[in-house]
């Protein structure tokens, strides 16, 4: 069988997936270092290096995923955030950038050399736990989530970036009885069942407990909402990522549940996509 060159498999690449892809060159480029493990300065330095057939036939079967649509974090089982490093498993969700604005709206809350409480319900790969606990050392900061193999994934995230965060599995507050936290964040799932809008884009490919919240997305808000002010400090703050639709709906959650200053954060579209809220320092139980 005749050898390809790195170049050809690039150029063939790229084309096909023109039709499927807003960034196809640099698809390419990253199934090629998947498969083959030729980055870009390796390929920079010798783009006519032969590809043997074995890794040819991988870089094939990559490909093929990315023209069906899937996610290339999916494909190439990895994603960053936050300069972070982060794996994948099929339970998941590809980290967005939207949940860095809510990441930096709580790192604004918090002094840098504060020793103080967090948790993040639902933590997924470990995304929010694991930037806050890049960014603030000294902070005890737990994370949860529903899902066994997510919390694997998440372990091993922190294992690999040598940051330290307790994790626990857990249905929201369940396993948290008697427990306080000067901050409670999350990115729970916040999406409609049956959005037409998700059927034929890359959320297909995720796992649906990590994106689905009953028929008006708002269920796991709820239910965030409604045990919040039993699991905060006096004054402490909960912070929340949402659907950019549901900004006043949540603030009446927030509102009823006794939670005051709620402040909205915009995403780069301006569109309001986190928001925080505090206890009264006056409530003391
Ligand atoms: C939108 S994903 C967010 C993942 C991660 N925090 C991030 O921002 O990339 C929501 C996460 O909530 C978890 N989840 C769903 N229902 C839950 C529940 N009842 N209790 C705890 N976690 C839950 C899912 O498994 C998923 O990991």
């Amino acid at each position: 069988m005749t050898e390809t060159t790195a170049s050809a498999l690039l150029r063939q690449a790229t084309g096909a997936l023109a039709g499927c892809s807003d960034t196809p060159r640099l698809d390419a480029e990253m199934l090629l270092q998947g498969a083959c493990d030729i980055d870009r300065t390796a390929f920079a330095r010798d783009p006519d290096q032969l590809v043997n057939n074995e890794k040819e036939i991988v870089f094939a079967g990559l490909l093929a995923r990315r023209c069906s649509g899937e996610p290339i974090a999916y494909i190439l089982g990895r994603k960053e955030f936050w300069s972070l490093e982060l794996s994948l498993n099929e339970a998941t969700l590809v980290p967005r950038p939207e949940t860095e604005i809510l990441v930096q709206a709580v790192l604004d809350a918090v002094p840098a050399n504060a020793a103080i409480d967090i948790v993040d319900l639902g933590t997924g790969s470990g995304a929010i736990a694991l930037a806050l606990a890049r960014e603030r050392p000294l902070a005890r900061i737990t994370a949860t989530d529903i899902s066994a193999r997510a919390l694997e994934q998440a372990i091993q995230n922190a294992a690999h970036l040598g940051l330290s965060v307790r994790f626990c599995q857990d249905d929201w507050f369940a396993a948290l009885t008697g427990k306080r936290f000067d901050i409670i964040v999350s990115n729970p799932p916040y999406v409609r069942e049956n959005d037409p809008a998700l059927e034929c884009g890359p959320a297909r490919f995720e796992p649906a407990r990590a994106l689905f919240a009953g028929t008006d997305g708002l269920s796991c808000l709820r239910q965030i909402c409604a045990g919040a002010m039993e699991h905060l400090k006096p004054a402490g703050m909960l912070a929340l990522e949402h659907g950019h639709d549901q900004q006043t709906m949540l603030a009446t959650l927030l509102s009823a549940a006794g939670l005051e200053s709620i402040v909205h954060f915009d995403d780069h579209a301006g569109l309001a996509r986190v928001t925080t809220a505090r206890k009264p320092a006056s409530i003391r139980k």
